[in-house]
Parts: C-alpha cells; sequence; structure tokens
C-alpha cells in the first residue's frame, strides 16, 4: 500500500500571501507538505509556491484543472516548472484529457504526483442526477478513480468514507489524498464525513489533507506532530 513518511499535508486556506507564510513560518517542512488552493493562488499566484519553496516545504497545487487537453496538459507543465510537489486535475475531464496531463509529465525527473478529483463532495446523489449522472456518489467515485488509475495517474483525492472501497479495487502503489480528517475532540467546523487521521490512516490513506485544525491551532506546529504521532501510531497497529 502507498505509504508515506510524512502524511500531513496543511491546507493553507488564506486569503493573503503574508497570512500563509506567517502560518507556514510556524510550521516545519520536515514535518509536513503544504497545499495552495484556488483563493490564495488567485491572490498570490506563483509567488505564493515559490515563496514556500524557498522554505523548504513541499507544495501540492490544488487548482483541480478541468479543460480540453492540450490546456490541462500545458497547465501540469507549468505546474512542474514550478517547482510543485503535487498537482490536481478533475476525473470527469475524461480520459483523453487525464492521459494528456500524465503524458505531459511523464520521463521529467522530480516531476509532481498527478492526482484526480472524483466526485466533489458537496455533490450528493440528487446533485449528480440534476447534472446527468444516475450513479451514486459512491459507484461514480469507483468509476473514476479506476478511470484516472487506467490514464496513468497516480492517485485520487477521496473523503474518508471512499478510502475503503477504493483501497478495495484499486491497486496498492495508488496514491488516496483524504481531506475531511479531524483529531478526536477537535471542532467539526463545516465538513460533514469526517474521520480521524488514526482511522483514515488505518483505513488505506496515502496523505491527509487538514486545514483548520493546524492553521487554527495555537501551535501549529505542535498540532502537526500530534497528527503525525496518530498516524505512525495507525501504521503499526
Ligand atoms: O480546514 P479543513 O481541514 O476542513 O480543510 C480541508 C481542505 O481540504 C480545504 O482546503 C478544502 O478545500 C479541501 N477539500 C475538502 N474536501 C474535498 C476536497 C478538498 O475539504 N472533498
Amino acid at each position: 500500500m502507498n505509504r508515506t513518511d510524512r502524511p500531513v499535508i496543511v491546507a493553507l486556506d488564506f486569503d493573503t500571501l503574508d497570512g500563509a507564510l506567517a502560518l507556514a513560518d510556524r510550521l516545519d517542512p520536515a514535518t509536513c507538505r503544504v497545499k495552495v488552493g484556488k483563493e490564495l493562488f488567485t491572490r498570490a499566484g506563483p509567488a505564493a509556491v515559490r515563496a514556500l519553496g524557498t522554505r523548504g516545504f513541499e507544495v501540492f497545487l490544488d487548482l483541480k484543472f478541468h479543460d480540453i487537453p492540450n490546456t490541462v496538459a500545458g497547465a501540469c507543465r507549468a505546474a512542474a516548472d514550478l517547482g510543485c510537489w503535487m498537482v490536481n486535475v478533475h476525473a470527469g475531464g475524461g480520459r483523453a484529457m487525464m492521459t494528456a496531463a500524465a503524458a505531459a509529465l511523464a520521463g521529467q525527473a522530480g516531476r509532481p504526483l498527478l492526482i484526480a478529483v472524483t466526485v466533489l463532495t458537496s455533490l450528493d446523489d440528487l446533485a449528480l442526477g440534476e447534472v446527468g449522472v444516475d450513479a451514486t456518489a459512491g459507484d461514480q467515485v469507483v468509476r473514476l478513480a479506476t478511470l484516472a488509475e487506467s490514464c496513468g495517474l497516480d492517485g485520487v483525492v477521496c473523503s474518508p468514507l471512499e478510502i475503503a472501497p477504493l483501497r478495495g479495487c484499486l491497486d496498492p502503489g495508488f496514491t488516496l489524498v483524504t481531506p475531511g480528517v479531524r483529531p478526536a475532540g477537535a471542532a467539526q467546523d463545516d465538513q460533514v464525513r469526517i474521520a480521524t487521521p488514526g482511522s483514515a490512516i488505518a483505513a488505506g490513506a496515502s496523505y491527509l489533507v487538514v486545514g483548520r485544525p493546524v492553521t487554527r491551532a495555537a501551535d501549529p506546529a505542535a498540532a502537526v506532530l500530534a497528527i503525525d504521532a496518530e498516524c505512525r501510531e495507525a501504521r503499526r497497529a
């Protein structure tokens, strides 16, 4: 199974680069990676990725590319040139798009991991039906993850509840990146389907995306270490 020594990816969901860097400066790149999403990237651009890289952080660029194959391939190349460690696309863009994205990165030394988003966790079966998808969300996740794997992607983003079904049908080396993680006793915030770090790792998650439980902690570095320790414990069990 795909295991990693540093499973924690801290979501830097900030609306200023100064805010993101102030938080990053309280973290240790030896214990976690960071995620730059659409809000921070739209405000601060590639400078955000470069500034984090300069500080020694590996960056997951979470822009969920979804466009025609040529455009997504170019965007993935740009992310690689920026030095990103992980980048993602929407599996709903289809086989040609994902294959072009994988081909754009293939053979590059130190290329980013290429991850697919399957079904957004904000969509339920009703919402999927409204956009013409008759499958349940669970079935659609498995369908799109299987497609992503066959297109040569490295993994998918999935909710804690999807880890077990995906581990049941995908290659053990396939990377599963899981948000919706809350240490026991932490605020649930607006997340609905949550899991503790230990249970997500025990189910087979490769990386955990954790935002507010770290970014709003009095001591963010200690929060990362506590989550990391829980993950190690789950792997030993
Ligand atoms: O603060 P919190 O831990 O809830 O942040 C989770 C991060 O993971 C956010 O950046 C959010 O956008 C992202 N995410 C998610 N659920 C998904 C996909 C991404 O929470 N299905």
